[in-house]
């Protein structure tokens, strides 16, 4: 891939090529030591990342969609439960919710910040509602204070869908300490991205955290031996020690993020693009930066005829997906339907240098 010449809205490979000898050198280390699933780079990565999100336990497994379904099984989510969540999210929110037999219910989103309009949850609630699901969309917490409050008043579960939001905070404290258990994604675009897929649940709750441990290993709590039906959910040792490495990076590369938003908005703000906003109380982690215009194909088209290329996270909301549309009936989902006609991402990631930012600033201002 040429990517010298054209502006990708994500890529690694100038990471990697900074990181190279450091990576191989992870690989090889785990290669030589004999264990390559669930052996001390898992445990130590795990401690780690209880301490970076100020929880007591964390169980790694292969992917964010798992970390999100094994937490939920977690709770005993199962047929015919119903689970608060948002439509205009990726498919995992929802897929994980209805791998466990329960029902998706959404609940629409603000027009400001894109997460769940917390004024709307609770009219949402029936006696088949075990858990809320918020998803931290674009790096930014959606409200715990309200969310808390309302789970509290009804005895549900809140589980933190934060794929999107590792190193990001809300009143000072870090996303994935908000919920009874959170679920984070080390898919490779993501804040914390591995070499491959991964995920992690944590949780302050033991219980909760025993049954992740065994759900992630066929229900076993000793060897070939089953207490309850589970899932095969490992993350490997070698994605493990990789994202250890870069989990010490992560503070400072969101800083970097969060520059490069700064100059976004200090220079896009005469445009006709509606710019993302920091809600107060919260720390963006700007995993995407998002935008709205009304004439978003046109624009992401002459981006593109000028080698700026970006994505849309998302182009269809879940509700109206063939794969999901037979589930829900009952949608006011007039902002989030709004919305997805009008958003995109600019590109994002550490490595983007000072020239592409300007070229990204200079083209945009020209449409
Ligand atoms: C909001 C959200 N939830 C869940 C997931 C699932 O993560 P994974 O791709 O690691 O399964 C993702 C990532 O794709 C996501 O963005």
């Amino acid at each position: 891939m040429n990517y010298r010449n054209k502006i990708f809205v994500w890529q690694y490979l100038e990471s990697y090529k900074k990181d190279k000898k450091k990576i191989l050198n992870i690989v090889d280390k785990v290669f030589r030591s004999g264990q390559l699933i669930l052996g001390n780079e898992v445990k130590n990565f795990e401690n780690n990342f209880s301490k970076f999100t100020n929880n007591k336990y964390s169980v790694g497994v292969n992917s964010g969609t798992d970390a999100l379904q094994i937490a939920l099984m977690s709770i005993g989510i199962k047929k015919n439960d119903e689970v608060i969540t948002v439509s205009n999210t990726a498919v995992p929110t929802v897929s994980a919710i209805v791998s466990c037999g329960a029902k998706p219910i959404y609940v629409d989103i603000n027009e400001n910040d894109f997460l769940i309009d917390t004024s709307l949850i609770e009219e949402k609630i029936t006696n088949k509602t075990k858990a809320i699901v918020p998803v931290n969309l674009y790096g930014q917490s959606a409200n715990y204070e309200i969310i808390k409050k309302i789970a509290k008043k009804y005895k549900i579960k809140v589980i933190e869908d934060c794929a999107q939001s590792s190193g990001a905070f809300y009143k000072n404290q870090p996303s994935g300490s908000h919920g009874d258990l959170s679920a984070f994604s080390f898919y490779p675009t993501k804040n914390l991205g591995g070499y491959g897929d991964g995920g992690m649940i944590v949780t302050n709750n033991k219980k909760f955290y025993n049954k992740c441990l065994m759900l992630r290993k066929y229900g076993m709590s000793k060897l070939y031996y089953s207490n309850f039906h589970g899932i095969n959910s490992r993350l490997d040792e070698v994605q493990a020690a990789i994202l250890n490495y870069k989990l010490k990076k992560l503070n400072y590369n969101i800083k970097i993020r969060r520059n490069i938003a700064k100059i976004y908005n200090d220079n896009l703000d005469k445009t006709d693009l509606i710019l993302p906003t920091e809600n107060e109380d919260n720390y963006h982690s700007y995993y995407v930066y998002v935008v709205r215009h009304k004439k978003r194909d046109k624009i992401m088209k002459y981006l593109s005829n000028n080698n700026i290329f970006c994505n849309i996270s998302y182009p269809y909301p879940i509700h109206s997906m063939k794969g999901y549309k037979k589930l829900t009936k009952d949608f006011n989902l007039k902002v989030t339907n709004k919305v997805s006609k009008q958003i995109f991402s600019l590109p994002m990631y550490p490595e983007l240098s000072d020239k592409k930012i300007d070229k990204i600033i200079k083209v945009l201002k020209n449409f």
